[in-house]
């Protein structure tokens, strides 16, 4: 299939954290179009491990494939970590970028080579991937990792409950995330999609002056240049670009939690059915 400039660019998740990156790419490329893929039905990837990850994020991109996208942004981070090779020997010729690098990038300039605190999943901190990206980066810099599995479930949750509610379960949860840093290193990289919406939890039990870092406008910036290189930017402002999303399970719910992630009203998501699970409403 024939890839043009005028098709969509595919972002994938493990779930709807990503749309946080998708804010961001739509800013950053107000003339693409987009079909964001949340896998609903297998989430959490972050306590997978990396043969379960890429199968996953094999059969996702698929899907997206099979929808004629012209590229692909993994937003997931554990996916980005663990399946980045495969997922790009898959989809070429079309570019297919990850998280890992752009976070690495926006740590790296943040920090002027002091320390680095990546927070993130628990597979994705196993696996490495950011402290391999950052030394590469930045051969001097220190590098210190956080597994934090119980911010996934909060951040998911948290759009549910009354504003003080979420504020007096995050306050022990991000404290406990951070547990041993009291003098964290000057920069904090958000390593997970759904971190960020905790953010200002976080900030308050930072020393005051620590840089937070997340993805999001790195990756919009390397899209371009990468769509640029490719001749595949869509140079048609005239035309209303188009985003639609796709759950592997459980519209409903995404319909609900996306908004809160995507910070505006998701009107319609497809249901498609993965790898013989999910495809359910409810
Ligand atoms: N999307 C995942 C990531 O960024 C977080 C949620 C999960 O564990 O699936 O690593």
């Amino acid at each position: 299939m024939t890839v043009r400039q005028n098709h969509p660019i595919g972002v994938f998740d493990s779930g709807m954290g990503g749309l946080s990156i998708l804010r961001a790419l739509r800013r950053g490329l107000p003339n693409e179009s987009f079909i964001y893929l949340g896998d609903s039905a297998r989430l959490p990837y972050g306590t997978k491990s990396k043969e379960t990850v890429i199968a996953y994020a094999k059969q996702a991109s698929e899907i997206l494939m099979e929808k004629g996208i012209k590229a692909l942004v993994v937003a997931c981070n554990t996916a980005s970590g663990h399946a980045l090779d495969e997922i790009s020997e898959m989809l070429a010729p079309r570019p297919v970028i990850g998280v890992v690098k752009a976070g690495s990038l926006a740590a790296v300039k943040a920090s002027e080579e002091s320390g680095i605190l990546v927070l993130a999943t628990e597979s994705t901190i196993n696996g490495g991937a950011y402290e391999r990206e950052i030394l590469s980066l930045s051969p001097k810099t220190k590098v210190y990792g956080r597994a934090c599995p119980l911010w996934v479930a909060l951040a998911e949750e948290g759009h549910s409950m009354p504003k003080t509610s979420l504020q007096e379960l995050a306050v022990p949860v991000v404290r406990h995330g951070i547990r041993g840093f009291s003098k964290t290193p000057n920069t904090v990289l958000l390593g997970c999609t759904h971190f960020p919406v905790l953010a200002s939890y976080l900030t308050a039990q930072l020393p005051r002056g620590t840089k937070l870092v997340e993805a999001g406008e790195t990756v919009a910036s390397e899209l371009d240049v990468v769509l640029k290189n490719n001749d595949l930017l869509n140079a048609d402002s005239d035309k209303s670009p188009v985003v639609s999303y796709i759950a592997t399970d459980n519209r409903n719910r995404f319909l609900k939690v996306g908004q809160f992630f995507l910070g505006e009203k998701i009107d319609h998501v497809e249901l498609v059915q993965i790898g013989g699970v999910g495809g359910r409403q409810y």
